[in-house]
């Protein structure tokens, strides 16, 4: 895994931004795995600006949501579908037909991404426990898209956001192996927050306590972070 830490958030968007229109350019029909959280909002935003000012298309391209959360109702707000549409989906010229999200035990997502040849680029957040997309600690190398229990701190992280509603517990993410069979993987962290999990994927065991660690076995992972991030003060 190539580490790469550029000095805060906006140049990291930045860098981000140029890999996905770097791959765009030399392959338009590329297959993309995009993630939700706060971490590449500021990529999405660099992204939807360069679709307007025609720098980038997404025409021919194809999205794959990384995971879903269970338990919601169709057209929830809060549901990662409903995120990544607001964020960028619905900003850029991506045909809605090849948005895709998962569903249920998440089967038909894993089948479809080996249909259409898989990612060619996968982008990923890193969660502060070390999970990738919804594959928490504990989780399989050999893992598949599927439904999963989140962990409590997961769950604790996304109480406010539910409130009054209790958060959801359940979860259907791609599995490790999945993530592992991307061409080329590009993971962001950013901020203080990420510190401790970057260090562990970055120099711990290689195994499940840190399912962000197996991207070290992959022969085109990348982790762009922060200073924060990289553990170098903010
Ligand atoms: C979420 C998602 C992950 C994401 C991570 C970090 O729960 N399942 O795909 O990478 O947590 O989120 P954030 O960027 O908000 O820190």
């Amino acid at each position: 895994m190539d580490l790469v830490v550029r000095d805060g958030p906006e140049q990291v968007a930045q860098e981000a931004a140029d890999i996905v229109c770097r791959v765009l350019a030399q392959r338009p029909d590329a297959v993309l795995g995009l993630p939700t959280g706060r971490t590449p909002l500021a990529l999405y935003e660099e992204l939807a600006r360069r679709r307007r000012e025609g720098a980038v298309s997404f025409r021919r391209a194809t999205v794959f949501a990384l995971d879903e959360l269970l338990g919601l109702r169709v057209g929830d707000p809060r549901s990662f579908r409903a995120a990544l549409q607001g964020a960028i989906v619905g900003r850029i010229d991506l045909d809605p037909a090849r948005f895709h999200s998962p569903t249920g035990e998440g089967r038909e997502h894993e089948d479809l991404i080996a249909r259409v040849g898989g990612f060619d680029l996968l982008v990923l957040g890193i969660g502060r426990n070390g999970h990738i997309a919804f594959n928490e600690p504990g989780s399989d190398r050999a893992s598949r898209t599927r439904r999963v229990t989140l962990a409590p701190g997961t769950i604790e992280e996304m109480r406010a956001t539910f409130a009054p509603d209790p958060p959801p517990g359940e979860a259907v993410t791609i599995g490790v192996a999945t993530i592992l069979e991307a061409r080329r993987a590009v993971m962001l962290a950013v901020g203080t927050g990420k510190a401790a999990a970057v260090a562990r994927a970055v120099s711990g065991p290689i195994d499940a306590s840190c399912p962000a660690s197996w991207l070290r076995t992959h022969a085109d992972a990348l982790l762009l972070m922060d200073a924060a991030a990289a553990g170098r003060g903010a």
